[in-house]
Formats: C-alpha cells, sequence, structure tokens
C-alpha cells in the first residue's frame, strides 16, 4: 500500500532557549537595552523554591515593577488588572516567571496593553473572524522563566485563557505570542507537588498525541521525534517522582513538554485537537486541572475513533508499548489500555468521575463545544473535521 506523504508547510519557532542549571543568571544579558518591566508570577511557589530571589538578583540593575497572583487556569479578568499597569507605568518588558497559566496569562496582557479596539477579549473569541481589527497587531516584547514543565507556552504561539464571567475557555493561536527567549532550568522543578509533575507529564504526553495518533502519513520525522517524547515520558516520569531532585529526569521532563507543543512534530501532520476541546469545556464547568480532564477524554475518543486512527495507534503498540505481534486492531486496543495503566501507574486517573463529570453533564458539554464552534466559528473537530456536538456524547459515553 502507498502511503500519503507530508502535507506542505511552513516552519518557523523564533523563540531563543537557555536550558540547563543556574541559567537564570542569563535573563541580564537576555532582555536588550533597559526596559521598564514588569515581572508577572502566580501564587507564590517561586518565592519558596528560590526562582525569585534569582530573578531578582538578575535583574537588580533593571527597574522591575510586579504583578503577582496569576491564577491556575488564568482569567481575563486578572489579566486585565496587568494590563492597567503596563498602560500605567508604560512597562516595555514583560518577564513571565512561572508554568503555562503565568505565561499564557503574560502573553495576554502583552497584546492586550497594544490593543486599540474595545474588547481584547475578542482577540480570543474571534480568532477565525477575518476582520483585522480582531486579530492581534502589536505586543510587549516577552521573555519567559519556566518551572512548570507542561503547557509548552514558553515556545509556542498559543494561549489559553477563561472568561470568568461568561465561564468560557479558549485558546488563541497567533505567530505574535512567541516569547523572546525561554529560560528553562530543570532544577527549578524540583520544588514541584508530586500532582503538579503528574499532570505536566500526562499534558505533555496527550499534546504528543494530539499530533501523533491521526493520520499515517510516512512522515518519519515527526512520527520519530513524537515516540521519542512519549518513550522519554514514560521512563522518566516514575523517576521524578520517586527522586524530585533527579536532575536528570527533570531535564528529560522538561525538554520533552516543550518538544511536544513547540511546532516541531505539528509539521506535516494532521492533528486533532478534541481531547484538548472537551476538556477545556470539563474545566470550564468544574474547575478540574487542565491535565486530569484530558486523561479522562482521550480513551473515549480513542475507542470512538479507533478505526480511523487504527495504523498510527498500532503503530505506536509497536515503536511504544513494544508490542510486535497481532493485527492490527489488536494493537490498537493494547495502546489504549497500556496509555490508561500508565497514566494510572504514575497516579493519573482516568474517569469522568474523577474530574466531576457524570452522565447527567453530557448534553451540557456537547453544547458548550457546540456553542463555541458557531461562536468562534471553529470548524468541526478531529483530524478529518468530523466530530460533530451529537458525536462529543458518543464519546463522552465511551470514556470510563
Ligand atoms: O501559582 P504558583 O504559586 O506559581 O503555583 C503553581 C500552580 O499552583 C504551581 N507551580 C508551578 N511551578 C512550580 C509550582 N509549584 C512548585 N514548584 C514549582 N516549580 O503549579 C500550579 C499549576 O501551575 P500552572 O501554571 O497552572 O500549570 P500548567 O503549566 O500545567 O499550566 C496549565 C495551563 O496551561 C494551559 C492549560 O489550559 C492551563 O490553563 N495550556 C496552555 C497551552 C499553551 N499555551 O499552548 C497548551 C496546553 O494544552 C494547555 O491548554
Ligand atoms: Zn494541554
Amino acid at each position: 500500500m502507498s502511503l500519503k506523504s507530508y502535507l506542505n508547510f511552513t516552519f518557523q519557532n523564533p523563540t531563543k532557549i537557555i536550558f540547563g542549571a543556574k541559567t537564570i543568571p542569563q535573563l541580564r544579558e537576555l532582555i536588550p537595552g533597559k526596559p521598564k518591566i514588569l515581572l508577572t508570577y502566580g501564587g507564590g511557589s517561586i518565592k519558596k523554591n528560590g526562582v525569585y530571589d534569582q530573578v531578582k538578583e538578575a535583574l537588580k540593575d533593571f527597574k522591575v515593577l510586579e504583578f503577582s497572583g496569576i491564577p491556575a487556569n488564568p482569567v481575563y479578568e486578572h489579566a486585565m488588572e496587568g494590563v492597567k499597569i503596563c498602560k500605567k507605568d508604560n512597562i516595555d518588558f514583560l518577564l513571565a516567571v512561572g508554568g503555562g497559566s503565568v505565561i499564557d496569562a503574560t502573553k495576554f496582557i502583552s497584546i492586550a496593553a497594544k490593543y486599540k479596539y474595545e474588547d481584547p477579549w475578542d482577540m480570543v473569541a474571534k480568532k477565525f473572524n477575518p476582520d483585522p481589527k480582531y486579530h492581534p497587531k502589536e505586543s510587549i516584547p516577552l521573555g519567559t522563566v519556566l518551572t512548570l514543565p507542561a503547557a509548552a507556552s514558553e515556545m509556542n504561539w498559543s494561549i489559553t485563557l477563561s472568561r470568568d464571567s461568561t465561564k468560557q475557555k479558549y485558546f488563541l493561536i497567533d505567530p505574535i505570542l512567541f516569547p523572546k527567549f525561554s529560560i528553562l532550568d530543570p532544577e527549578a522543578t524540583y520544588s514541584l507537588p508530586k500532582n503538579q509533575t503528574i499532570n505536566g507529564a500526562v499534558d505533555s504526553f496527550v499534546h504528543t498525541l494530539e499530533h501523533y495518533a491521526t493520520t499515517n502519513r510516512n512522515a518519519r520525522i515527526p512520527d520519530r521525534i513524537a515516540e521519542g517524547i512519549l518513550d522519554t515520558i514514560i521512563s522518566e516520569t516514575p523517576k521524578a517522582l520517586a527522586n524530585p531532585r533527579d536532575y536528570a529526569a527533570r531535564a528529560n521532563l522538561m525538554w520533552s513538554s516543550t518538544m511536544a507543543l513547540n511546532g516541531l512534530i505539528a509539521k506535516g501532520v494532521e492533528e486533532d485537537w478534541s481531547t484538548h476541546a472537551i476538556g477545556f469545556e470539563i474545566t470550564a464547568m468544574t474547575g478540574a486541572d487542565h491535565a486530569k480532564t484530558i486523561a479522562a477524554i482521550l480513551p473515549g475518543l480513542w475507542r470512538f475513533k479507533k478505526e480511523q486512527k487504527k495504523e498510527k495507534l498500532a503503530m505506536m503498540a509497536e515503536r511504544v508499548y513494544g508490542k510486535k505481534y497481532g493485527t492490527d486492531d489488536e494493537k490498537a486496543y493494547y495502546t489504549i489500555q497500556k496509555t490508561i495503566e500508565f497514566f494510572n501507574s504514575i497516579g493519573m486517573r482516568t474517569t469522568l468521575s474523577s474530574v466531576g463529570i457524570r452522565r447527567e453533564h453530557f448534553d451540557e458539554i456537547a453544547r458548550r463545544v457546540d456553542y463555541w464552534h458557531k461562536f468562534c466559528d471553529v470548524p468541526p473537530l478531529g483530524e478529518h473535521q468530523d466530530i460533530y456536538a451529537e458525536d462529543i456524547i458518543k464519546i463522552l459515553e465511551l470514556c470510563d
């Protein structure tokens, strides 16, 4: 059988990465000139683990203001407080220090502070509307110091943001959102609580699969890199959980998570972000951690789409889980089982009840995804764009 090949693509990732132990002092050389900096962070973990002190020491010759309290699952309403500071104090550089939530909120601040029209939320909600007024044109330059490997926001062009008042959780993708640089010091992740190490590993694993578990295009470069990331997360997560100060394990997890969603493995292949899209609605409804929602949805999605995804799930059984014999059907089933086993083995549950969802919520989840499609002009989900509201109910029925 002759396989298809790569989709045509353009690849450009402008974010400079500084990776390794004790690299935070390099901040002072990375920030050009002597800008007025707004340092952004979350609930204070960086003050407990020494990262804040390292950042402040590196920036001691700069004028630095602070904006803290960015919540996990960042919200528009809070981010707009940061926008006010940027405007009032003429901030000309943003430094986000934290995990995906801090970085995403700061990326939003970077474009919202320069938005010339009424409501910056429109850039998120109306991203598929061709009217240029809904698209960011200018931003405040931004760098990051990563403390939680998960979202890959430190090297990508996307953000996820919620609006409290409307209980919406939407993403935005735009090249303007690439950070100028990101510092990835694995030692900054030693202090992660177990549940956040698990969340990060699962989120990165699923990011890899949203590219890999789609169509078989004989695109060996993205496929083989994806398999390497999956294999690394499977082998290194238990080590980091057993010994939080295992530098090699932390370094492997950190680079895995960045590589899973910095655009590289997306090139030339179809993507299927339905697990994430359904998960976002669950977070918006129940406040459940992002990673927990996608761990609960993935098995149901795979069961529903097993025929379309069979070749890649079988390939994953062979190359990642080492199953050499059996039919493609058997191998695909094996991948579903082994992935659930892996998640459970590191302490991640894979049931809807673990994220507060029961049968009576299914219609509401499907209705919300449908509303998002109509409200934001988003095409149907799935690598074949063939997943509609009624299919979401079927997917949820096939979840555990
Ligand atoms: O707020 P602080 O005090 O910093 O504590 C955080 C937070 O409570 C803590 N933490 C972070 N680094 C730590 C640490 N605690 C101890 N030691 C450290 N070194 O961990 C908690 C969770 O942090 P958060 O930033 O929320 O986690 P994560 O990085 O998983 O980000 C989740 C957000 O990213 C979005 C998710 O939807 C969610 O809103 N995503 C963003 C994506 C993107 N931009 O491309 C893609 C993803 O699919 C995802 O949607
Ligand atoms: Zn994710």
